[in-house]
């Protein structure tokens, strides 16, 4: 029997739908959430993500401001510009997409966005409030796999569910959030000897290596939910997950499809992070 496909575009427009009317009660008061996106160099994907992420914006009702830099840009004018947004009112979140073109100090620049408008998640405050289970804007992705697997009924309690990546974006992150829920939570990545093994136990496999077809359905435990994180663009220019989604789906129980799976949650948990975030500048959620 094959794997019942989790849609995440179709969950992903249902968290757009009650934004869009949230949003709308905002609008009432007010406030106009908004998105500041800085986009460093021209990398085909990250311009991708981004066009995506400020289309969702316009589709919402979700001010976007776009700052595009050039890749020879100095790590000064790329903190410059962060400071100034820190300091500007109609921005909610500031989303810088990474990565960020060589000779620019990644780490110093996110560290300097403010913890109140740290909309992807990744800056040391809220990192910091993720750890300690008191977390205000949660990483998109991971939050974004959380929710697939919410509205799939998938309780990850006392489950084991083994996560491929230990990316602050992805890896790190997703690991705590199944943690939260209790799962028994293994992290594999590059310097792990007995992949296949550990992986054919889990109950719970959430892909984000980055690795075209890296999980392969010898790796796979029948009845497995299988999470495939990865984009990665193959030479024929097809963009497939970490997933050998053809072979894996015969047999897990449930399957995350690349495209159509996790992208389209993250772009959704970007939403709603940057909803809190005017809420939380307006003075109505603490
Ligand atoms: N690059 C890949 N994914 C992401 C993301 O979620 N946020 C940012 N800022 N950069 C990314």
């Amino acid at each position: 029997l094959a794997a019942q496909i989790i849609d995440g575009k179709k969950i992903a427009d249902g968290i757009k739908d009650g934004l869009t009317h949230e949003i709308a009660v905002l609008k009432t008061k007010g406030i106009i959430p908004g998105l500041a996106v800085i986009m460093v160099g021209d990398d085909p994907a990250s311009k991708k993500y981004v066009a995506s992420k400020e289309k969702t914006c316009a589709n919402l009702g979700i001010s976007s401001f776009h700052y595009g830099l050039p890749a020879t840009v100095s790590q000064k004018e790329l903190l410059e510009l962060v400071d100034k947004l820190n300091n500007e009112k109609k921005v909610s979140g500031i989303l810088l997409q990474l990565p960020l073109p060589g000779g620019l100090k990644e780490k110093e620049a996110m560290n300097l966005i403010s913890p109140d408008k740290d909309v992807d998640g990744f800056g040391p405050v809220s990192l910091g409030r993720l750890i300690m289970d008191e977390p205000v804007f949660i990483p998109c992705t991971p939050h974004g796999v959380m929710k697939m697997l919410e509205s799939c009924e998938i309780d990850p309690a006392g489950k084991h569910a083994v996560v491929v990546g230990r990316s602050i974006i992805v890896g790190k992150p997703l690991s705590l959030l199944l943690l939260r829920k209790n799962a028994t939570v293994t992290i594999c990545h590059s310097r792990t000897p007995n992949l296949k093994e550990i992986c054919a136990s889990a109950d719970i496999l959430c892909a984000a290596a980055g690795r075209a077809g890296i999980i392969t359905a010898d790796m796979v435990r029948k009845g497995c939910t299988v999470i495939d994180v990865g984009i990665n663009i193959i030479s024929s220019g097809k963009i497939v997950g970490d997933v050998d989604f053809e072979s894996v789906k015969e047999k897990a129980s449930f399957i995350s499809p690349v495209p159509g799976g996790v992208g389209p949650m993250t772009i959704a948990m970007l939403m709603h992070n940057t909803v809190i975030a005017a809420r939380i500048q307006a003075g109505s959620l603490t």
